[in-house]
């Protein structure tokens, strides 16, 4: 089974073409980053439109690589939910086209159940039962994935996601959008001790970083936001307070579950503190999978690796598929 995937869920524009062996074939992302970071974030209609304008290019050249181009798929796979509404109705809409154009059968997965399955795209031989931290823009999870068909919500952010955190910090410090590896990059020049900010440890694997988020305001005012130094430790004070928060509540929800395999996933798993401080926490007692950075951050392989293991399990959707904004993470 080889699947064309696409992804247009917020400012990532992707095309993927992945193999039922794990294999990815091929992986376009046309970032519009750029094009939002006047605006300090994403712009929703500037988003769907660029997608539009995008996304037929991005496809093509994912099938560059395929012999026979769309003949040599045998599906396609697309983001239905959880995203923008009209970026989503970009994507399921020319995935519809296509199906209907080919006659490929078409499969919609939710962007959530991709970043997690990302994992397989990085280790194949992992296998459920894990437990999972899942850190993007907009959600903070921890999932014990005990097999495809049973997912169950351990925790969750009761208000900013880990990678919004990152990204209006990063706006009070100057730095551009996205924030994440802005922050990331200028906090390893800088020295992590010399501003002590709060780690928010709620009980049951949730999380809040909004208090973290004020406390950052709160301290910049006798602060001067110019000087780099001030900035970069700041940004360390800050992604060490984050990293220590997440992985705290990872080791909790890892042994109330008795995992014996952790996984990172999502955009903010490509920070290279908390990659690191996982690896070490975990070192002795569980196994680790953490994707490449660029499989961690929005792009159509993890779609296509969760069009897979959908497809593979309930064949794909018949009749119209419809783009679901609020579709629940990790619901099949
Ligand atoms: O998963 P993703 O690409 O898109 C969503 O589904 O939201 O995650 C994007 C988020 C942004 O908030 C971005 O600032 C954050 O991930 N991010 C990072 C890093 N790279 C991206 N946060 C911290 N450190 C990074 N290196
Ligand atoms: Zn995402």
């Amino acid at each position: 089974m080889r699947l064309l995937a696409i992804e247009t869920s917020c400012d990532e524009t992707a095309a993927a073409v992945v193999e039922s062996d794990w294999t990815v074939r091929s992986s376009v992302v046309a970032s519009q980053a750029q094009a939002h970071a006047r605006y300090g974030g994403v712009v929703p209609e500037l988003a769907a439109r660029m997608h539009l304008e995008r996304l037929g290019g991005v496809v093509e050249q994912a099938l560059e690589p395929i012999a026979g181009g769309l003949r040599g798929v045998d599906g396609i796979a697309v983001t239905r939910g959880p995203g923008l509404v009209g970026c989503l109705a970009v994507g399921v809409s020319y995935a519809q086209g296509l199906a209907l154009a080919t006659g490929l059968p078409l499969v919609g997965v939710n962007h959530m159940t991709g970043h997690v399955l990302a994992a397989k795209l990085a280790e194949p031989d992992l296998e459920p039962p894990f437990v999972a931290l899942v850190v993007s823009g907009g959600h903070t999870d921890l999932i014990h994935y005990r097999a495809d068909d049973d997912v169950a919500l351990m925790g969750a952010t009761r208000d900013d996601a880990a990678g919004e955190a990152f990204d209006k910090v990063a706006r009070m410090l100057g730095l551009a959008y996205p924030g994440g590896p802005e922050i990331d990059r200028v906090a390893r020049s800088g020295d992590p001790g010399r501003y002590r900010l709060p780690r928010p440890l709620l009980p049951d694997f949730n999380f809040s970083f909004s208090g973290l988020k004020t406390a950052v305001l709160y301290l910049l005012r006798g602060l001067d936001p110019t000087d780099p130094k001030v900035v970069a430790d700041v940004a360390a004070g800050f992604r060490l307070a984050v990293v220590e928060t997440l992985v705290a509540q990872l080791e909790a929800a890892a042994e109330s579950a008795g995992a014996s395999q952790v996984v990172v996933a999502g955009g903010v798993a490509s920070n290279g503190l908390l990659r690191e401080t996982v690896r070490e926490r975990f070192a002795k007692v569980a196994r680790v999978v953490i994707p490449a950075p660029s499989l961690c951050t929005d792009n159509a392989a993890m779609i296509g690796a969760a069009g897979l293991v959908r497809s593979g399990r309930r064949g794909f959707d018949r009749g119209p598929l419809d783009a679901e904004p609020g579709l629940r993470a990790y619901a099949a």
